[in-house]
């Protein structure tokens, strides 16, 4: 089987040639995104394997059919970006649903550590021989109330890692577990009590600027939010405001709303346009991880391996368990996707 592989980084070919060549699937990288101009890169291929960037809407979907491609592989978690409604009865999407929660969980705690101890100001300080600790202060985790948005994979490994700081641990998701021992409160209750927010739910039309100017203003002052999920789960202007107006005490962003021709690229020589993203960098409040927080050894063995399965097993059987299928309006978890074809 041919797959054209689309945003092609470095760090992504070894793995998946070795998973493919074992497979007997061949990736042809290329650097571009998938879009409807590059779609056409993909004639002859059995299917496309995209990123959280690619742009897979109805336009694309149907010029990929039209070609013969049956499948879409998504090598990553999050698929707001493929209209899975409008590829229904047309093309099969996989994507992987986990393959390192403690790398994302990891990450959001090493950027909010980074943060409230001002490690980014004192790696610069003493590389220039200041050892001052003048405006240095930090605070204790211990003690502190964390409110994690979604509480799946990610955020229970989250959860976790502040128990074992001491930090008070409180929750809010849309389908809460019945036996994790959190304790869940509704939305705007986690916005008044948390001093820091860590958000690890899906982005969907429900979740989309979930914060905005109106949630802030049920914040507490000096509020810590960490964004490990997706970007546009905040209004970036309205974050913007907030620490602006001191409301906001952090904010640590792995992840942004308009990241998509931005992040994974080299822009130091170019003038950055999106003005609201220079802002927030240029606070000394806010850290920016370029959608890092999944880049470990680990998690890069386990995309592949677990993307070149969905295709193997799709190929084999006529359908795969990693299935994102729109056919009863369940897109995940679709027992019919497990089972049986569905188109
Ligand atoms: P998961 O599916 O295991 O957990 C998501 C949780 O969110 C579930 O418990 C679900 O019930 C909950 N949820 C769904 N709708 C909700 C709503 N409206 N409000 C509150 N909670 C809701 O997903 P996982 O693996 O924990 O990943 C979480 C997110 O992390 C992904 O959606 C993805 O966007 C992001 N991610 C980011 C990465 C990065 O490199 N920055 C890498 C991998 C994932």
């Amino acid at each position: 089987m041919k797959f054209a592989f689309y945003d092609t980084k470095q760090y992504d070919i070894p793995s998946f040639e070795k998973y493919g060549t074992e497979a007997g699937i061949t990736f042809k990288f290329y650097e571009g995104k998938l879009n409807a101009d590059t779609a056409e890169l993909a004639r002859g291929c059995d299917g496309v394997c995209i990123f959280v960037n690619d742009t897979c809407n109805a336009e694309v979907i149907d010029k990929l059919h039209s070609m013969g491609v049956r499948m879409i592989a998504l090598r990553c978690a999050g698929y707001n970006n493929v209209d899975v409604r409008h590829a229904f009865g047309k093309i099969h999407v996989f994507h992987v649903p986990a393959y390192s929660p403690y790398a994302v969980a990891e990450h959001a705690v090493a950027m909010l550590l980074t943060s409230i101890r001002r490690i980014h100001k004192a790696y610069i300080r003493t590389r220039d021989f200041n050892f001052s600790l003048n405006g240095m202060t930090g605070f204790d985790l211990h003690g502190k109330t964390v409110g994690v948005v979604g509480t799946g994979k990610i955020g229970r490994v989250f959860i976790d890692i502040c128990r074992g700081f001491g930090m008070k641990v409180i929750a809010y998701d849309k389908f809460p577990a019945t036996d994790a021992g959190i304790e869940y409160v509704e939305l705007d209750e986690l916005f008044s009590r948390s001093d820091i927010i860590s958000l690890h739910c899906p982005l969907t039309s429900e979740t989309h600027h979930m914060i905005n100017a109106v949630s802030i203003e049920k914040m507490r002052r000096g509020v810590v939010i960490v964004n490990t999920s997706r970007g546009a789960l905040i209004d970036a202007e309205a974050l913007l405001a907030g620490i602006k107006s001191r409301k906001i005490g952090a904010a640590c962003l792995d992840v942004y709303e308009e990241e998509a021709d931005i992040f994974f690229e080299d822009n130091s020589g170019h003038i950055l346009d999106d003005d609201t993203l220079a802002r927030l960098i240029s606070m000394p409040n806010v850290i920016v991880t370029s959608h890092q927080a999944f880049l470990t050894e680990e998690a890069l063995a386990n995309i592949a391996e677990t993307t070149v399965s969905n295709i193997v097993e799709f190929a084999r059987d006529g359908s795969s368990r990693n299935e994102l299928c729109y056919h009863c309006g369940k897109v995940e978890n679709c027992k019919k996707c497990r089972d049986a074809r569905c188109f």
